[in-house]
């Protein structure tokens, strides 16, 4: 029991695609057996935009937790749970909101992008206190290792501040928290960009083998290879940018030198994606069709972390001296 505790969270706004899994997902799952880990859909961050938008998120959190168990997260070994159904973290939430300044949150690039970006009027208050509740995430499991991605690190930094303010004013309760930074090959999508689900160019896991074919045959690559026997650039080719996420784009000049064809390397691309997702999308496909099962794994990560959240908030009432 001398694990260090890991926490991470993924909101609930789509499915899984390749991106996710290789760059977070597989992490994660290595992780599991180092760390006391717990790993969570953040429902109530994604209402900080799509406040209007339920149906959406409860379906995606289902089927995100059916990702996170199909690519490899093991209840035996960490908690998996929904953000929603511990309301001690919007305890903590509240309390932490009281001694962060405004002017913290303002700074912090996600929100601004994110006013801009979606059109907003008038940012909720909610949007503004996003970085609050993600410290309440992780300040609640005393979290020490956090895996995120860089763009998590200004709010990861803000997290840390606010826990260290806290046990300024009322002694030490929370540890400090590091981003865990995964060292994720970029993988790119369809059209050669970064994968993303806000740009349409993913491959999903919940995809089948066809429409992974049939995506794959979309992707961008040289527009002056016509004919196999004609040079290719494998630079600015996204086919080629996946195998190299996958350590396997070996054959450089065999495309340069004409030796072989675009069908064929994406093909075999398309061929290699789905032997690899075949075992995730088996699971995948079984435990959507146990809806009780998933329920039971849900309610048996949400006790785990239940527990744990309980705690620290015994810790902090007894040092904001409440109840
Ligand atoms: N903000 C994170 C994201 O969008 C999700 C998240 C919410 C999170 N709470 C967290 C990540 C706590 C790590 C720890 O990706
Ligand atoms: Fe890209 Fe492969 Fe065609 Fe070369 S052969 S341009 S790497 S798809």
């Amino acid at each position: 029991m001398s694990k260090k505790r890991l926490l991470s969270g993924m909101q609930p706004t789509g499915l899984l695609h390749l991106g996710n899994l290789e760059g977070a997902l597989a992490n994660w799952v290595k992780l599991q057996d180092e760390y006391d880990a717990f790993y969570f859909v953040a429902d109530w961050h994604s209402l900080t935009t799509l406040y209007d938008k339920g149906e959406l998120i409860e379906r995606y959190t289902r089927e995100l937790t059916i990702d996170f168990l199909a690519a490899g997260l093991d209840p035996e070994k960490c908690a998996v749970f929904v953000q929603s159904h511990i309301m001690e973290h919007a305890e903590l939430h509240l309390l932490l909101s009281m001694i962060t300044p405004v002017s913290w949150l303002e700074r912090v690039p996600t929100y601004k992008e994110k006013q801009e970006s979606l059109n907003l009027e008038t940012a909720s208050y909610g949007l503004l206190g996003y970085p609050v509740l993600q410290a309440a995430d992780i300040l609640i499991y005393k979290a020490e290792a956090v895996p995120v991605g860089k763009d998590q690190l200004p709010h990861l930094e803000l997290s840390r501040e606010i826990g260290r303010r806290f046990n300024y004013i009322y002694g030490y309760t929370f540890p400090d928290c590091e981003a865990k930074l995964t060292e994720a090959m970029a993988m790119p999508g369809l059209d050669g960009r970064k994968m993303s689900k806000s740009y349409g160019n993913a491959i999903y896991i919940a995809d089948t083998p066809e429409e992974t074919i049939a995506k794959v045959r979309t992707m961008f690559t040289d527009p002056t290879k016509i004919r196999k026997t004609d040079p290719g650039h494998p630079e600015g080719c996204a086919v080629f940018a996946m195998w190299d996420a996958y350590g396997l784009a070996d054959f450089h000049e065999d495309c340069e030198a004409g030796k072989i064809g675009c069908v064929d390397c994406k093909l075999r691309l398309a061929a290699y994606l789905n032997e690899r997702l075949a075992p995730i999308r088996e699971k995948r496909a079984e435990l959507s069709q146990k809806p009780e099962l998933l329920d039971e794994i849900i309610a048996a990560g949400d006790e785990k972390a239940r527990k744990a959240a309980r705690e620290t908030m015994v810790e902090v009432r007894r040092a904001m001296r409440l109840g």
